[in-house]
């Protein structure tokens, strides 16, 4: 499961292709930006044609490919200016010197340089050329007005060139040109979210997964806790601006994009990670894990080999992590779960109180459509009295979604206490 695909979906990326053998790295590239979720159209200028079809970038890009300026047809489709409208970044890969150079002298005289001209985007160039070529002065000299005039020059690498040279000019690979667009984009959504998201700035720690408790080297007492809601909580989290630490269980989950992982196996680890967590500042406590409620009284030091017909282990209580955080002097926003099979709301609302929560999600588990390792979930949320907010049913939907609304909650709850416990 990942969780930053997503993001890009909404992003366009015009991949522009110029004449140079490298072209044919740019089918690849168009699959990479795909697979990261991009929206990708596909311009080519008259040398690129020579080197790849028009056709292939199509086909991969799952949108008609442009490569004419001023064609009647073409510009009833998406016109030049439309098109450098819908670009969120250009991308021209690989950039010949020709295509370099007429950036630079603001010619129009075919689609890509008057989409350069036409765009507020950022222009991304990784030029690709024979290693003299890459070398000659003008090339040298046309590159550092681009870099003045803000474009991002993605340096070539150097090695074994198609025309037999060795030296810089080769394209760097798809994978990560690809990666590098991703990050671009990451870092100034990041941007965005600290400053304006709903948790900006917030620095939150969730429990997540079962916990293992030992009862040999080889020997354990866990539960069928998957971790997906805890995980997508963390990532929606993230997603709102937050400094987000997870403490997971062991689960078999991808950690969410931004996110601090920190593995931990038994509920006493699961707690001493959280009152350190609370040492290195916590303003919102999530605590979606599973713990195991007791533990065994003495982990035998080898493996317990097979005796009589019984086998007796002592077990004994393990602390409750949530209701000791809430417990602190420098107490954090306290968000607790309640996965129950009867009388949900009522036994919710207790824990709530009991554990000295600020906020508590429950869902009924022995409805068979949601819960433990269903992706979707369905939930009541009801708030500690000083926030004299309402009860909020969030209705059946993806853990995502869920755990986006689980995000305004928190938000909600924030800007609405009257008296600060
Ligand atoms: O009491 P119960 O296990 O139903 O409470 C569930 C809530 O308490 C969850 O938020 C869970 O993560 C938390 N909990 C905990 N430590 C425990 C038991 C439960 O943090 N030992």
């Amino acid at each position: 499961m990942s969780f930053d695909l997503s993001v890009f979906a909404n992003k366009n990326i015009i991949l522009a292709v110029t004449g140079g053998i490298a072209a044919y790295k740019s089918a690849i590239l168009v699959r990479r930006l795909k697979d990261y979720g991009f929206n990708v159209r596909v311009v080519m200028t008259k040398g690129a044609q020579a080197f790849i079809t028009p056709l292939t970038f199509q086909a991969l890009s799952g949108n008609p490919v442009h490569t004419e300026l001023l064609d009647t047809e073409a510009e009833a489709g998406m016109g030049h200016i439309e098109l450098a409208r819908w670009a969120d970044l250009i991308l021209v890969a690989p950039a010949s010197c020709d295509s370099l150079a007429k950036f630079v002298a603001g010619l129009a005289d075919d689609l890509l340089s008057t989409l350069y001209l036409a765009t507020k985007a950022p222009v991304w160039v990784a030029p690709a050329m024979n290693q003299q070529m890459w070398a000659a002065k003008a090339t040298q000299r046309n590159l550092n007005t681009l870099v003045e005039d803000g474009v991002h020059v993605i340096m070539p690498a150097a090695g074994a060139q198609a025309c037999g040279d060795v030296g810089l000019g080769r394209m760097p690979e798809p994978e990560e040109i690809a990666e590098q667009v991703k990050d671009y984009f990451h870092k100034a959504q990041r941007a965005l979210a600290e400053k304006f998201g709903l948790l900006a700035g917030k620095k939150v720690t969730i429990t997540a997964g079962p916990t293992r408790e030992a009862i040999d080297p080889v020997r354990y007492i866990s539960n069928h806790s998957t971790g997906k809601m805890g995980f997508a909580i963390a990532a929606a989290c993230y997603a709102a601006g937050a400094k987000v630490t997870l403490l997971a269980g062991p689960v078999s989950l991808d950690t969410p994009n931004g996110v601090r992982r920190i593995n931990v196996s038994s509920a006493m680890k699961m707690l001493d990670e959280s009152l350190h967590q609370l040492e290195e500042g916590c303003d919102i406590f999530i605590a979606t894990a599973a713990v195991a409620d007791y533990r065994v009284a003495e982990v035998a030091e080898h493996k317990i080999k097979k005796a009589g017909d019984e086998l007796n282990v002592a077990l004994v209580k393990n602390p409750d992590i949530v209701a000791t955080i809430a417990q602190q002097s420098k107490r954090p926003f306290m968000v607790g779960f309640a996965a129950e099979t009867r009388n949900v709301e009522e036994y919710a609302a207790g824990k709530l109180v009991a554990k000295k929560l600020d906020m508590i999600a429950c869902n009924d588990v022995s409805r068979k459509d949601i819960g433990f390792a269903s992706d979707e979930n369905a939930m009541t949320v009801f708030f500690a009295e000083q926030y004299q907010m309402e009860k909020r049913d969030l209705e059946k939907a993806s853990k995502q979604e869920i755990a986006q609304q689980l995000v305004e909650a928190v938000h909600d709850a924030l800007h609405n206490e009257i008296d600060p416990v």
